[in-house]
């Protein structure tokens, strides 16, 4: 028996028909839709409306469908929050019967088949913990390839390599009970048998908005179950992408969920996770500018776009596109690559104790880089080589910063209102003389400990 699995389809009827087309050239006449039918692209109802007429089908629910639940009777005239426009859209744009039909499938199936055990569920991570989104999620791979494409064999080989080289992956895995797990959500397709057991993990991609980086191809999985043996068969479906997402423009989603669509539209285009990391800096937005307002304002929401979108890569500290060209040649920390990386880890680690005690004061989490120059300027150069340089301030003070190869960076300039001006002549900064001061010295050490801690 083969099916054909298909999973977060996301409102892409255009993908959804080309993967079904497919699949049924190939004779497959058994299918399985995996969860997440809406929620991206502008076709939701025609989505549902397809897999309603789709024979012999196994269907459960995801975990978009959730937001659309949330919305059931509500008050329309409440919803103006920016964040919440796309499943505003959604709602108003699916019809109550097949809304009905979405939210009556079960979480999820499980099935026997020829001696197996079959579990369809959206998220495996009942089963494996976070362990598939920590190693080879969409954000993972997004930074990794820094957004570049990547091909299908390339991928599988680092996903196997990448979960063969985790202990507490494979001890995970080795804990399964023998079946079939069948998956979705991570929207990047792999499949793995676990050595000396049969335990076959199996997730389709996303049909409608896959974030593995293959650009341009629409995925699912093929799962053959014959006289005992299991075949698996990884497809990608060739499909323009990138001009599909442009023909988003001339929907009322554009419209109505304008920057959620227009970030959906970037990552139909690369294949790369981009709503995470943009959801990441509105709250960094957001908190900069004193915004407690959750789910986010119109204003904020749309504010925060804009400046995403001019520094694209989703950072603000001076100098961060020069910072994403700089690598560190041999790894002393494997997770950090770029000061990008470093930038991200440390921002789970500056506090008020790593901050210079004369400002101890003022520091809060909104103002994490504020009294962390110097410290954190030392530990860059650890990290990557090149000097360290200091703007001299009003105050007699100098703020450090980093040159490496000819780029100028600033992990801590978000502490300043106005941009500083950063000059060729900046005196360069040595430890000798930064370090004299025994407790500068200390708080250098506590932050490289916390960061080696942080990521190991
Ligand atoms: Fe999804």
């Amino acid at each position: 028996m083969k099916y054909a699995i298909i999973s977060d389809v996301h409102g892409n009827m255009p993908a959804l028909n080309a993967v079904l087309e497919d699949a049924r050239n190939r004779g497959i006449t058994e299918f399985i839709f995996a969860g997440d039918y809406c929620l991206s692209s502008p076709y939701p109802d025609q989505v549902i409306s397809a897999i309603r007429n789709v024979q012999n089908k196994h269907v459960i629910r995801g975990n978009e469908e959730r937001y659309l639940e949330n919305l059931i009777g509500k008050d329309q005239s409440l919803w103006t929050d920016g964040q919440m426009q796309i499943s505003y859209w959604n709602y108003r744009n699916i019809s109550a019967d097949n809304l009905e039909y979405l939210l009556a499938q079960p979480a999820s199936i499980d099935l026997e088949r020829d001696g197996r055990n079959i579990h369809i569920t959206h998220s495996l991570e009942g089963f494996i913990g976070e362990n598939e989104f920590r190693l080879i999620g969409p954000g993972v791979q997004a930074k990794k390839y820094k957004g570049k494409p990547i091909d299908p064999e390339t991928l599988k080989r680092d996903e196997t390599s990448t979960i063969e080289a985790d202990d507490a992956f494979r001890k995970r895995l080795s804990e399964l009970e023998d079946g079939i797990y069948i998956f979705g959500h991570s929207h990047v397709q792999w499949s793995y048998k676990v050595p000396g057991k049969e335990v076959y993990l199996i997730n389709p991609g996303s049909c409608g908005l896959p974030l593995d980086g293959i650009e341009n191809t629409l995925p699912y999985t093929i799962l053959d179950i014959e006289n005992g043996l299991v075949g698996i068969e990884q497809i990608r479906v060739g499909f323009d992408l990138a001009a599909y997402a442009k023909t988003l423009e001339d929907s009322t989603q554009f419209k109505e969920a304008n920057v959620w669509t227009k970030v959906i539209m970037k990552e139909l285009s690369s294949s790369r996770e981009k709503i995470t990391f943009f959801i990441d800096y509105v709250n960094r937005y957001a908190e900069k500018i004193g915004d407690e307002r959750r789910p986010f304002a119109v204003d904020t929401w749309e504010a925060a776009y804009e400046k995403w979108e001019e520094s694209m890569n989703g950072y603000v500290f001076y100098g961060n596109e020069e910072a994403a060209k700089v690598h560190a040649g041999e790894r002393i920390l494997k997770e950090i690559d770029t000061p990008l990386d470093l930038y991200d880890a440390l921002s789970k680690i500056w506090c008020r104790e790593t901050c210079a005690p004369r400002m101890q004061d003022k520091w809060t989490p909104e103002n994490m880089t504020y009294g962390q120059c110097s410290i954190t300027a030392f530990l860059v150069q650890d990290l990557f080589g090149g000097v360290v340089k200091g703007v001299l301030l009003e105050d007699g003070n100098y703020h450090c910063y980093n040159v490496v190869d000819g780029h100028v960076f600033d992990l801590t300039s978000e502490q300043f209102d106005e941009e500083l001006v950063y000059s060729p002549d900046d005196k360069v900064q040595t430890r000798e003389e930064h370090f004299r001061k025994e407790e500068k010295k200390r708080r250098y050490e506590n932050l490289k400990e916390k960061l080696f801690l942080s990521v190991e």
